[in-house]
């Protein structure tokens, strides 16, 4: 008698070219997208591979309820602070997520917050459509040009850097700050490193790019908004912890900064009312990889990962 196939646990959901990968070798059990962590521990009892996302925390309990049998998490996605590392290496347990394939997508959508932001569309565009829009006014709407604007970018890695070529057009200076320089971007691109201080004091864009670890939570706080140019974006496109959203709506609506465009939040789906009613403010739901190529060859890496664990090789993205 033929082997019973391993069980994958897809926490949520995962794009159909991931599933179809993955079907030949395992039985699939799908949470959906309202599963709680309750249901998750159930449907956990006995599995070999979870699949999660940002959404889910992978924590000892998961872990727990999952059993002995349990040899990866793969994460859809590149960040992995929804997973307790330290717990999955207790465990032995592989940890892998997606690399490169969303880079562009993300870093587009960095660029298309950032235009969005400086120019104040959400605004514009809901005065519109809701019937407030009398003709042009010369005095309205006004924003920010970027044309030889100083981008400063927060975390040069992947992501970071391809953020850099997509503004390397129009902007003035690029400034940077990363645990290691990246003597390419300044080369290629004509970088220069900096302190978080003096990026914050000179950048009329800030744009994040660092995962969130203890070091980067709460990086963009009252201290570091005060620190801000007056007219300065702030663009949030890596991981809500890095930002304080009751200071920076204060800081929305006090002047202390120009403009904010964010795409990921504190405390996701909750968005707090303090942001939504602030001003100059592009908020978006956490969006930054959601291309078709993107998803797609996210679901092919996630199903190669688990495929590779599952039949003793090592996987490709491995964090831990
Ligand atoms: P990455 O290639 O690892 O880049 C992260 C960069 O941050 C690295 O250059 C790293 O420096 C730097 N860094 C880390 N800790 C730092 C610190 N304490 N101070 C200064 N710099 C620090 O990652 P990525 O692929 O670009 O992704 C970045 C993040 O974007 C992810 O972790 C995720 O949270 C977020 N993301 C969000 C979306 C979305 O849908 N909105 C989509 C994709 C990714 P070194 O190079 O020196 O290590
Ligand atoms: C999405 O948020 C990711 O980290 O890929």
């Amino acid at each position: 008698m033929a082997a019973p196939k391993p069980t994958v646990l897809i926490a949520r959901r995962l794009p159909q070219v991931g599933l179809e990968l993955l079907a030949g070798t395992a039985q699939i059990v799908e949470g959906g997208l309202e599963t709680r962590p309750g249901q998750l521990r159930e449907l956990a009892a006995g599995v070999s591979a979870i699949v999660a996302d940002p959404t889910v925390a992978v924590d000892d309990a998961l872990l727990e309820a999952a059993g002995s049998g349990l040899c990866v998490i793969a994460n859809f996605a590149v960040g992995y602070d929804n997973v307790d590392l330290d717990a999955c290496r207790r465990r032995r347990i592989i940890v892998t997520n997606t690399p490169d394939v969303l880079t562009d997508a993300t870093a587009e959508l960095a660029l298309m917050l950032t235009l969005a932001a400086a120019r104040r569309t959400s605004e514009a565009e809901a005065d519109l459509r809701q019937g407030r829009w009398s003709g042009l006014k010369p005095d309205a709407y006004l924003g920010l040009e970027l044309s030889g604007a100083t981008f400063g970018i927060v975390g040069m890695g992947r992501i970071g850097s391809r953020y850099a070529e997509l503004v390397r057009a129009m902007a003035g200076e690029i400034l940077y700050v990363s645990r290691s320089p990246k003597q390419e971007v300044e080369r290629e691109l004509g970088a220069e490193r900096v302190g978080f201080d003096d990026l914050l004091r000179r950048a009329d864009v800030v744009s994040l790019h660092v995962p969130a670890t203890d070091e980067t939570i709460g990086l963009v706080g009252r201290r570091a908004l005060r620190a801000m140019r007056g007219h300065a974006v702030l663009v949030n496109t890596a991981r809500g912890s890095l930002v304080d959203e009751e200071a920076l709506a204060n800081a929305l609506r006090s002047g202390e900064i120009g403009a904010a465009g964010l795409d990921v939040y504190e405390r996701e789906p909750a968005v707090t009312d303090a942001l939504l009613g602030a001003p100059r403010c592009v908020l978006l739901p956490h969006i930054g990889s959601a291309t078709t190529r993107a998803r797609d060859a996210m679901a092919r890496l996630v199903a190669e990962s688990v495929l590779a664990a599952l039949q003793g090789r090592d996987p490709r993205n491995r964090v831990a």
